[in-house]
């Protein structure tokens, strides 16, 4: 009696188990009945793909329009009464997508690595303060990301991959009706192409190059501050930030509104720039500010002399080197001398920055001297290949001579052998 009780209880127990077993797989197989009504009856958004980081996480349809997932009927689960919110208004967007993004213990189940600041930092940009004023233009959540397509932005195809993010953000930037009201121009896309940036990014795919989210911001995008370009443009320039830095002008620029990196390369349409910005006549850079005899003025036509006279050094040290090599003489060592003079020409454009005369002309002052060390020692290999070049020429006149003297025995005795 005893015994047949406790066989009972562990059956009681084992059946319990294989029901809770069989309610966990029934949860785990997920039915989603939004999903498949909405296929079935071919009205699944536009821009749905099937690889979207939230579809892939399980979180699907209901996780954020809400609604009954497993209700086979659409009013069910489409109801209010199943939390159904549907589609949310351009105000309510951060909020909606900010009902996960923003809660740190949510998000760390899923991806410890996704950061869960997006909405705070929406809400500092021009964007995310223009919504809440009630513009119904600005980018909210989905205009960048999509709202069925979300890839993580690592991804090649993802609306802000680095290469698709110019084009995601000329959606609207270059959209004249859009910006009409505004009192923005809608010509950054193709300025930004057409620039040393955008060329890099878009036509040799450099990911180094930046695109407009590494200058704005990817949530708190709004253009730089006078003050704040400086260490953008030198989070990847810091040589040029560095120099720039220690020159009276970088740090008045901290607090003036005079000589920022954009001032004289300008923020969209970067062009690659040449010495003649230096240069004390019309296409000078300088001039634009300064004039005749100003302390601007002199530190330019020092600066432009200084890297022209190197320059040109360089490139006749360059000529003698194409010489050696065409003559097959020895050009190691010569190759080896103008590696640091180039290196030095690049590193006195950078130099630039400090504004200072006085340090270019040191700086210039090294890279003469190696180009003139090239320069003599192309002048040794070209005198040994002279000299080599007579050596051959002698030692030719007397093989010809030789040759000739057998030639003229062979034939006596030839002529000796007949008359016998
Ligand atoms: C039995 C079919 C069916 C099911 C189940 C279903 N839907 Fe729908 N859904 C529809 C149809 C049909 C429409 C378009 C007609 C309409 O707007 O009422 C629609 C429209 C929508 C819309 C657009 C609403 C709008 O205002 O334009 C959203 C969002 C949506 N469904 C989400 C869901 C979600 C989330 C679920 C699951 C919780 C779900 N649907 C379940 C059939 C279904
Ligand atoms: C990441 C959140 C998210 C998920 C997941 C999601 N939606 Fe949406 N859905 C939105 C947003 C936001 C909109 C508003 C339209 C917009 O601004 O792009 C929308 C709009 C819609 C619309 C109406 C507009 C249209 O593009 O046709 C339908 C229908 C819809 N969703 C169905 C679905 C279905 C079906 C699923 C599941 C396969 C789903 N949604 C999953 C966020 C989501
Ligand atoms: C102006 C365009 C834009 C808007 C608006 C925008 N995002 Fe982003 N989002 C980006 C860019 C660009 C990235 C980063 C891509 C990268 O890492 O290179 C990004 C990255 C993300 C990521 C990945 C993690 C991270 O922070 O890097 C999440 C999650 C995200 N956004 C959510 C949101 C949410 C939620 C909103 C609305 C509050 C929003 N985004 C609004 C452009 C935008
Ligand atoms: C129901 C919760 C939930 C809602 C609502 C939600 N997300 Fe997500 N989202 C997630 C989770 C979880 C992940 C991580 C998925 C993974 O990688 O496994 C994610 C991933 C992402 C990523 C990819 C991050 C990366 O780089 O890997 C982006 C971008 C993103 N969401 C944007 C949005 C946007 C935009 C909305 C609103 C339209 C939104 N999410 C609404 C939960 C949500
Ligand atoms: C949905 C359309 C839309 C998208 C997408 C969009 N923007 Fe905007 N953005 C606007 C509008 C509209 C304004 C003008 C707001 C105003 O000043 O009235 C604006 C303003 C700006 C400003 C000026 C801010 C200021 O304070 O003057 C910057 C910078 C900016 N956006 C950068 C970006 C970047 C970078 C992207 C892409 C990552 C982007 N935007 C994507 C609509 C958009
Ligand atoms: C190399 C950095 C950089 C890149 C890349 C960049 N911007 Fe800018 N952007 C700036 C700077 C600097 C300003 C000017 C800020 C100021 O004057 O206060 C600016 C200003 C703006 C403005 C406001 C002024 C205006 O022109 O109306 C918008 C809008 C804008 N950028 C959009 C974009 C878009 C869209 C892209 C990509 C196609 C982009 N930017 C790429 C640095 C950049
Ligand atoms: C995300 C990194 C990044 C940022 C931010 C950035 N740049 Fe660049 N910049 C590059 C790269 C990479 C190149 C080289 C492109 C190429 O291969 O031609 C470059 C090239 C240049 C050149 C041409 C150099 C040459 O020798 O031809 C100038 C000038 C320049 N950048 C100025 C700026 C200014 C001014 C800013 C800020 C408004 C800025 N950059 C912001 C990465 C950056
Ligand atoms: C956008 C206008 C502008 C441009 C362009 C400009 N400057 Fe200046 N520069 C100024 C202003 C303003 C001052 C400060 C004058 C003063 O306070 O006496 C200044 C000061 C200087 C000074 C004196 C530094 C000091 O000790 O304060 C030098 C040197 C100088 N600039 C060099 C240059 C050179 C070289 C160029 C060209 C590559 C150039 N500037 C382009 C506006 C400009
Ligand atoms: C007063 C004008 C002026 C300012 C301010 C200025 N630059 Fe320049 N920059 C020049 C001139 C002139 C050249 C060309 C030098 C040459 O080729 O002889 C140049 C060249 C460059 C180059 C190409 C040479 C190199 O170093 O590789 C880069 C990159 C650059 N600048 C970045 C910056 C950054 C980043 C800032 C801000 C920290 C900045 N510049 C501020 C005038 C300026």
């Amino acid at each position: 009696m005893k015994r047949t009780r406790i066989i009972k209880q562990y059956l009681l127990i084992f059946a319990g188990i294989t029901l809770l077993g069989t309610a966990n797989l029934l949860a785990e197989s997920k039915v989603n009945t939004c999903l498949d009504c909405h296929v079935e009856n071919d009205i699944m958004p536009g821009d749905f793909l099937e690889e979207d980081v939230h579809q892939h996480s399980e979180i699907s349809c209901a996780g954020c329009h809400g609604g009954d997932p497993e209700a086979e009927d659409m009013d069910e689960s489409m109801s209010a009464d199943a939390g159904y919110i549907g589609i949310p208004s351009r105000q309510e967007m951060p909020a909606f997508c900010g009902k996960c993004h923003s809660k740190i213990e949510y998000m760390r189940v899923f991806q410890p690595r996704i950061p869960t600041d997006q909405v705070d930092q929406y809400y500092t940009s021009t964007h995310g303060k223009k919504l809440l004023s009630g513009d119904k233009k600005v980018a909210m959540c989905s205009s960048c990301h999509t709202s069925h397509g979300i890839l993580p932005a690592k991804d090649t195809r993802s609306s802000v991959h680095p290469f698709n993010i110019p084009q995601t953000c000329n959606q609207c930037h270059g959209d004249a009706d859009l910006m009409a009201s505004t009192s923005h121009g809608t010509s950054q896309y193709e300025d930004y192409a057409g620039s040393v940036h955008g060329k890099a990014l878009i036509e040799r795919s450099d990911t180094g190059s930046p695109a407009c989210n590494d200058c704005h911001g990817n949530h708190g995008a709004a253009p730089p501050g006078a003050e704040s370009i400086s260490h953008i443009c030198g989070s990847c320039h810091l040589n040029n930030m560095e120099f720039f830095k220690t020159s009276v002008m970088g740090q008045l620029s901290e607090s003036a509104d005079y000589h920022s990196c954009e001032q004289c390369h300008g923020n969209h349409s970067i062009s690659e720039p040449s010495d003649e910005l230096l240069n004390v006549n019309e296409s000078s850079l300088c001039l634009e500010c300064h004039s005749d005899g100003d302390e601007g003025y002199v530190a330019a036509e020092a600066m432009y002399t200084q890297i022209r006279q190197t320059d040109s050094l360089y490139q006749a040290a360059i000529i003698r080197l194409k010489d050696i090599q065409i003559k097959g003489m020895n050009d190691v060592d010569i190759q080896y001398v103008l590696k640091d003079a180039k290196q030095n020409l690049i590193q006195l454009r950078t130099m630039v920055h400090t504004f200072d005369p006085v340090q270019v002309k040191e700086k210039a002052a090294e890279g003469k001297e190696l180009s003139a060390e090239a320069i003599s020692l192309a002048g040794l290999e070209i005198s040994e290949f002279n000299q080599r070049r007579m050596g051959f020429g002698i030692s030719t006149l007397a093989f010809v001579l030789l040759a000739f003297a057998v030639f003229l025995k062979i034939r006596q005795i030839d002529s000796n052998k007949k008359s016998d």
